[in-house]
């Protein structure tokens, strides 16, 4: 079966065809950063209208890079939420368009459940059940996953995501929009410098008992020394890189914790910041220490993107209590909605 996946819950256009026995077989992306960066932050308007712009030129070049027609489709798959509404919106009705015109199922996919499935679509893949650790520019959550649509939340963010406050703080660093790959660029050259640091932060949460995360006092302790001294390249470096080492360390002791808690021993890392370098090696050797397997997602589907929207269709698709039969040429958005209450809704 063959399935057209269509991202535009946020600042990112994204289109991918996947094939169920094919595999990924074409992907496409427009990001709209450099758009947003001049305002230093998504504009919703500016986002919904340039994705009108990109979804169908974008539909197009995936189809012709797998040399296939669209008539060739079984199913599309789309971003229902969460995310902002105007932009949701764009994807869910060229979605219904498509469908509509073709007459093929449209299926409303959770965007946080395209993040965790990505590393699915690696080799090696992670089998069910394992502990996803989701740290995205919107969310920081620890989950546990038995199977498709089977997610337990076991911890998350009382206040800012692990990418918000990357991309704050490097803000406050001057070091633009968004900084989360900046910030650790700089951090990662610090580190690499030798030199020794003058700055330490807290572990926020650290002992608190859950595999709850806050990261928005971190923010402002490099505020508070930032303005305390001249923000030399060596300060900045040395801040950015203090900063980097507590939240990956917080990141990474929770997410062992929630593993000893479920006795599982697979942990999937998904979102943008699933990126970082210096996260993804503490993962693996922490884990490694406790006999367990980290997974990541391809670098360029840790950040948002159509191939996992794509797949999350396609792993519903076949499971077709997953998903809803109806043929009606409607579609909703959800610009809130809860991975775990996902499918109680029942739409
Ligand atoms: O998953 P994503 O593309 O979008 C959301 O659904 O939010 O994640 C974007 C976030 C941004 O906050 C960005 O700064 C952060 O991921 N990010 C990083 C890195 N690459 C992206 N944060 C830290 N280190 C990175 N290398
Ligand atoms: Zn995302």
């Amino acid at each position: 079966m063959l399935i057209l996946g269509i991202e535009t819950s946020c600042d990112e256009t994204g289109v991918a065809l996947y094939h169920t026995q094919q595999g990924l077989l074409s992907h496409a992306l427009h990001s709209q950063t450099e758009m947003h960066g001049e305002y230093g932050g998504v504009v919703p308007e500016l986002a919904s209208r340039d994705h009108i712009r990109r979804v169908l030129p974008l539909v197009r070049q995936t189809c012709a890079a797998a040399g296939l027609d669209l008539k060739a489709l079984d199913a599309i798959a789309y971003t229902q939420g969460p995310g902002l509404a105007g932009a949701l919106l764009v994807g869910a009705s060229i979605a219904a368009a498509l469908g509509f015109a073709l007459e093929i199922p449209v299926l409303g996919i959770h965007h946080l459940e395209g993040h965790l499935l990505s590393p699915l679509l690696s080799d090696p893949a992670p089998a069910f059940p394992f502990v996803a650790l989701l740290v995205s520019g919107g969310h920081t959550q620890l989950m546990e996953v038995s199977g498709l649509g089977l997610y337990k939340l076991l911890g998350e963010t009382v206040d800012d995501a692990a990418g918000e406050a990357f991309d704050k703080t490097a803000k406050l660093l001057g070091l633009g929009y968004p900084g989360g790959p900046a910030l650790s660029k700089l951090a990662d050259e610090f580190f690499r410098s030798g030199q020794p640091n003058q700055f330490k932060l807290p572990r926020p949460m650290l002992r608190s008992g859950d595999l709850n995360f806050s990261f928005s006092g971190l923010k402002t302790a490099v505020l508070t020394l930032a303005r305390k001294q001249p923000l030399t390249q060596q300060t900045r470096g040395a801040l950015a890189s203090a900063f980097q080492e507590a939240v990956v360390d917080v990141l990474t002791e929770k997410s062992l914790a929630a593993l000893s808690r479920t006795g599982l021993t697979q942990l999937v890392v998904a979102g943008g910041v699933g990126a970082n370098r210096q996260l993804r090696n503490n993962l693996c050797r922490e884990a490694e220490k406790m006999g367990a397997t980290v997974f990541f997602p391809e670098l360029e589907f840790c950040t948002d993107n159509g191939a996992m929207i794509a797949f999350a269709g396609a792993m519903r698709l076949q499971v077709p209590e997953t998903w809803n039969k109806k043929l009606d040429n409607t579609f909703t958005i959800k610009a809130r909605w809860d991975l775990e209450m996902q499918d109680a809704a029942g739409e």
